[in-house]
């Protein structure tokens, strides 16, 4: 009997369903070539639904979507919704409420060629960030008191729970272990002038001393920007809070080629999880057939491994890193003269190429 994932699909907006639909044609094919089973549930939810609707995510479908085996999502945003009101309403919530507390970055670069930084190459830019996905400055503990007056006072807190931090801390370190690469885990954060960021400091330290293999490292965010660009290969894995977790990713992603190759997993062990790719719902382009697919076939790949479909998620890994390799793809943004349909289609091809030998 094959085995049967149960996956929640919301496309959303912009160019979410056209990279999804791309990402869904390569699922469907490994699923075939892999002997496993895919029942897709598509959700609405999104700007056109909203605008229609009035409805952001209800209830009934929140919880249904958390009964899946895995989410996954294209992109939410749209210009002309209120900032924030649909990034919050679905994102946040499926994060906060399904408690995916780990989002799980990448950052690989398969080929020379799409990497911005001289003389670097994909053995210099590889590893991992864990990235805090509960709570800082997102988890929307904010107000506003005279608001659109001259005394007007804006705040948001920032959280940091025992719980939360030391749970991401103990996943970052059994993650150095697992991948078996330099074992090294590298705190990132602003302790010396968010003095919250303390607690990280001690439950680093704490948990660490479980962990005597790997080696502990230490950086501030902004030394941490610095070296990602000067020495990238400094790094393995990298564990920080969610706010500078999710500034550091955008410029790790353009040193493995950019936006159209990053890829995510909001992650709960053990419990249905959500993967993405990581960049948004990048309006100007949507409707047109050059958004780059690959970061969502990368959440795929990802979602397989999730899923425990290891040999699928490497054998689509490997395709994707021979297509990247072969310069078929001059680039991997909204300029590499090749349609959205079209760079599936070369995964497909590559995919194929090795099928025969599964
Ligand atoms: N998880 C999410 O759904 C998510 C994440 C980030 C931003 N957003 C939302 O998306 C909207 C747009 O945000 P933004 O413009 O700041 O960021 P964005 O990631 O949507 O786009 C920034 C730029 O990155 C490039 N890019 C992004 N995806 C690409 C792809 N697949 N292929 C090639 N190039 C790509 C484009 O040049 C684009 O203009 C906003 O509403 C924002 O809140 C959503």
């Amino acid at each position: 009997m094959s085995k049967t994932h149960r996956i929640a699909v919301i496309a959303g907006d912009g160019i979410g369903p056209e990279v999804v639909r791309e990402g869904l044609r390569v699922l469907d094919r490994m699923a075939a070539q892999e002997g496993f089973r895919v029942e897709l549930s598509h959700y609405p939810f999104g700007a056109e639904h909203y605008l229609k609707t009035k409805e952001i995510f209800p209830d009934a479908a929140y919880d249904e979507i958390g009964k899946h085996d895995a989410i996954l999502l294209g992109a939410i945003g749209d210009p002309r919704i209120e900032v924030g009101l649909l990034e919050f309403g679905i994102i946040s919530r499926l994060r906060f409420g399904l408690d995916l507390y780990v989002n799980l970055r990448p950052v690989k670069l398969y080929a020379e060629h799409l990497c911005p930084l001289k003389d670097k190459g994909p053995d210099d830019v590889d590893f991992i960030v864990v990235r805090e996905n509960t709570e800082d400055a997102y988890a929307g503990m904010r107000g506003f008191f005279k608001k659109g007056t001259p005394d007007e006072v804006a705040t948001q807190e920032i959280i940091f729970t025992r719980k939360g931090v030391e749970r991401v801390v103990r996943y970052a370190f059994e993650l150095a272990r697992a991948r078996g690469r330099a074992k090294k885990l590298t705190l990132v954060d602003k302790a010396n002038a968010v003095r919250a960021m303390d607690l990280w400091t001690r439950v680093f330290a704490e948990v660490g001393a479980e962990y005597p293999d790997i080696a502990r490292e230490h950086n501030y965010i902004d030394a941490a920007c610095m070296y990602v660009v000067k020495n990238p290969e400094w790094f393995d894995v990298v564990v920080t809070s969610n706010m500078f977790g999710d500034i550091f990713t955008d410029l790790s992603a353009m040193i493995q080629g950019g936006m159209g190759v990053a890829a995510s997993g909001n992650i709960h062990p053990g419990r249905v999880s959500l993967f993405e790719p990581i960049h948004g719902s990048a309006p100007k382009y949507a409707g047109q057939n050059v958004a780059n697919p690959i970061a969502t076939i990368g959440a795929i790949q990802m979602m397989l491994d999730y899923l425990g479909e290891r040999r699928a998620a490497t054998r689509l890994e490997d395709a994707v890193a021979r297509l990247l390799r072969s310069k078929r793809l001059p680039s991997l943004g909204t300029d590499s003269g090749l349609g959205t349909n079209q760079i599936g289609d070369l995964v497909l091809e590559e995919l194929e190429q090795t099928a025969s030998k599964v």
